[in-house]
């Protein structure tokens, strides 16, 4: 999850349009928003996020799309836009933290993935930690559209997400006229089947608390050598709520300071980094190195505190 700069400032000729993919550990969260700035979830190949920037210049859009794939082709699309930002991670963890409370107007997703089966209620629109941050992020009286070709998916999304303290359904349609249609859509409805599009606008103020955070540094008094951090190589461990996963790797040093490549998942948001041991005042310093991106959830900031804890002597 790098930052693709500009051509020129990257270097990189041809290869993906300028000013795109934005989101970094290392950027300031949350981002930057405007008097009129929209999200779109799960864009796919961006065919309707780069017709509707296009057709509503007043409006800010940000995209978030999970496929590294999709976000190229969708830059590829967006050439010479300049009111449409694309970021490349995980919207159902990271929703809350990318964005402020109130500060969208509108959050579009279409077709998402109906995840059927109770095992993947928690991949869902509707599992609560997104209705949550759905709910935080959208100003009062901001709308939330998502459309379907699934009937039994938008309804228990009508359902569920219509039932939430701060959300209430307002309209239901089956197969509505729409200004952007995509050539998938315009497909789908040709064989005569059925396409669902549901809002729902948020009615008063609501917030939940952000999971990651910006800086964690711990210091160890005693001295570490490779050894200490080679025995850690395949340690792993669990917060009680099992959400939280992390396992540590090998490690790499110039014989003064260590790296340690670690994994971890917050409810199935993986990544994978580099702990950063450095000599630091008689001791050590423990922290995420800077090279690194990842953002500092509890599974990586339960990492951290592992580490330091079994390097503590
Ligand atoms: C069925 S496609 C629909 C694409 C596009 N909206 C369209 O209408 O053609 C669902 C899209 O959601 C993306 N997606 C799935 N889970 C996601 C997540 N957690 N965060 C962001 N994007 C996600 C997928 O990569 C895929 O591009």
């Amino acid at each position: 999850m790098g930052i693709l700069k500009s051509d020129e400032e990257s270097g990189i000729k041809n290869c993906v349009p300028q000013y795109k993919i934005i989101i970094s550990p290392t950027d300031y969260l949350p981002l930057d928003v405007y008097e009129h700035t929209q999200l779109e979830i799960g864009f796919g190949n961006g065919e309707f996020t780069v017709q509707y920037a296009k057709l509503n210049p007043e409006i800010f859009l940000y995209g978030v799309e999970i496929s590294q794939s999709c976000v190229l082709r969708c830059a590829r699309r967006a050439a010479g836009l300049d009111n449409l930002k694309i970021i490349n991670t995980d919207a159902r963890y990271m929703l809350r933290e990318l964005f402020a409370d109130e500060s969208l107007e509108k959050i579009i997703m279409q077709f998402p993935c109906p995840w059927p089966g109770n095992g993947n209620a928690h991949r869902r629109v509707t599992a609560r930690d997104f209705s949550n941050g759905l709910a935080a992020v959208l100003k009062v009286g901001g709308v939330f559209e998502m459309v379907s070709d699934d009937e039994d998916y938008s309804r228990e999304v009508w359902r569920v997400l219509g039932s939430h303290e701060a959300v209430i359904p307002e309209n239901f349609f089956t197969n509505p006229e729409r200004a952007i249609t995509t050539k998938y859509e315009r497909k789908w409805l040709e064989q005569g089947k059925n396409i669902f599009s549901l809002t729902f606008r948020k009615t008063k103020e609501f917030t939940v608390p952000r999971r990651t955070s910006q800086e964690m540094h711990i210091k160890i008094k005693n001295q570490i050598t490779q050894d200490d951090v080679a025995a850690l190589k395949n340690i792993s461990g669990k917060d009680e709520n099992k959400k939280s996963f992390w396992r540590f790797g090998k490690n790499f040093t110039d014989g003064e300071r260590f790296l340690l490549e670690t994994l971890t998942s917050d409810d199935e948001f993986e990544q994978k980094f580099y702990i950063n041991i450095s000599p630091r005042d008689e001791g050590f310093l423990i922290r995420l190195d800077k090279t690194s991106s990842a953002f500092l959830t509890p599974a990586v900031r339960s990492a951290l505190n592992d580490a330091a804890n079994k390097l503590i002597k």
